[in-house]
């Protein structure tokens, strides 16, 4: 089958109202989490990504019954029929965040099999510290041949500081100690907005979590959870953040609803310093761009800081800035590969380790370039829409690993976008 590719005429200035979908990062998280209820759970708001299908196929696989509505967003999952704790290297292969599958097979079932995720496209990217947090709590856990083998006759709440502040780390520890007898405290947790919403669907099945979104997390395992309501995921605060790039890249006027305005914060602040006008409503963010961009200077950080997911796409949107700017890539070794992609677009870039230094052009111009992660891709997709001419992305199953429906999204706006198998 010949490989499919996304077209883009850029030049179009984007214009109207699109509205976010559910969160990829929180999704990932709170499907194995529906493991741990006794009750069939239903999630509400998901997204109809490849991650969230692999998620589903995780769950049928282990033997649970999983009812998914793609069009609708809604997902029921009954673990009641599980029957096996080994995730396949296949599904592993095709979704990182299989590794939460650990966690929460550990607290239901005390045991667990799952492959290691290994480096990928951005960098090593190593589960060290998660697997501390489950020794802590008692479990035996083996990394030999490659796979994760943990189990534990029964889990109990310890003290779990953390290395770094790590995402995953912290979600997979949350999901362990959930059925822990007594608390687990996690000590320099991450604070992401899906660190929060993951703690909110564990308290609405009747876990006593408290302290997320802080650097400090208290979790009080309990004996049984239980599902009572439908559970909705909060919005996609990196789609929202690459939506409000897309706008000003392309000198357009955006309203994105449906979103989280204050998780957007270190993006809105670096977009206003480029001359970018950024609205704030309740659930909505209004963004306009009319004239040139300034060059900026931006660190990747941990949350509230500047997102490395947004480093890319907001990469792209430098290239074309007056000035020279500056981007420091904290969390991840080698997340500067979409800048080599867009030199092919006349985009003026030197990187040095952890640094990548832009200098503006006057224009991009359409080229052949290739998506080497998501978030690459999505850059691309940016510098496709602020180039001249027309731009072909291959690998394009990267996209749509985490953007729902982004054509169709990007053209509702005004955006030449397509796609092609010839
Ligand atoms: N790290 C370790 N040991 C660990 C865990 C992490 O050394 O045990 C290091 C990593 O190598 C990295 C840093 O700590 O340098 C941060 O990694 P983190 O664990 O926070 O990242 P993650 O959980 O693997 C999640 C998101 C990523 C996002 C990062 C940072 C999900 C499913 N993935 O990854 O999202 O970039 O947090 O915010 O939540 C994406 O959506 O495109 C994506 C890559």
């Amino acid at each position: 089958m010949a490989e499919e590719r996304m077209l883009i005429t850029g030049g179009q200035r984007l214009e109207g109202t699109v509205r976010v979908s559910g969160g990829k990062n929180t999704s990932v998280a709170i499907i194995p989490a529906a493991i741990l209820s006794q009750t069939p759970c239903i999630i509400e708001n998901l997204p109809n990504i490849e991650d969230v299908t692999v998620s589903v196929e995780t769950l049928r696989h282990l033997g649970a019954k999983v009812i998914w509505e793609p069009r609708d967003g809604i997902m029921q999952v009954d673990a009641s029929t599980i029957n096996r704790t080994d995730v396949p290297l296949e599904l592993c292969r095709r979704m990182r965040a299989s590794s939460y599958y650990i966690g929460a097979l550990l607290a239901r079932f005390g045991k667990a099999s799952v492959p290691l995720p290994g480096g990928c496209n951005i960098g090593r990217r190593p589960i060290d510290q998660h697997i501390k947090g489950m020794r802590v709590l008692g479990a035996d856990v083996d990394t030999a041949h490659g796979t994760v083998v943990a189990q534990a006759d029964h889990l109990t709440g310890g003290d779990v500081f953390m290395d770094m502040v790590t995402v995953g780390g912290t979600i997979n520890v949350m999901l362990a100690a959930s059925c822990a007898q007594g608390t687990t405290t996690i000590y320099n947790a991450a604070k992401e907005p899906h660190i929060v919403d993951l703690a909110n669907f564990l308290n609405s099945m009747g876990c006593k979590v408290k302290g997320a979104g802080t650097d400090v997390i208290r979790v009080r395992g309990v004996e049984k959870m239980t599902s009572r309501r439908p559970y909705a995921v909060i919005p996609d605060q990196i789609e929202t953040g690459t939506l409000m790039i897309a706008a000003a890249a392309t000198h357009g006027d955006v309203t994105i609803c449906g979103c989280i305005p204050t998780h957007m914060e270190a993006l809105t602040a670096k977009l206003l310093e480029m001359g970018a006008r950024v609205e704030e409503k309740d659930d909505a963010i209004r963004v306009r761009s009319l004239g040139a961009h300034r060059a900026i200077t931006f660190k990747t950080q941990v949350y509230p800081g500047f997102p490395t997911d947004l480093q890319q796409p907001m990469s792209a949107l430098l290239c074309t800035a007056t000035g020279t700017s500056t981007v420091v890539e904290y969390i991840f070794e080698s997340r500067f590969r979409h800048l080599a992609e867009m030199e092919r677009m006349g985009a003026r870039v030197r990187v040095l380790e952890q640094t990548a230094v832009i200098e503006g052009v006057p224009q991009l111009h359409g080229a052949a370039v290739e998506a080497s992660d998501l978030r690459a891709g999505a850059a691309l997709v940016i510098a496709g829409l602020m180039a001249q001419g027309t731009t072909e992305i291959s690998n394009t199953h990267f996209i749509d690993r985490g953007y729902e429906h982004l054509e169709d999204k990007l053209s509702s706006l005004g955006a030449i976008i397509s796609r092609t198998t010839d």
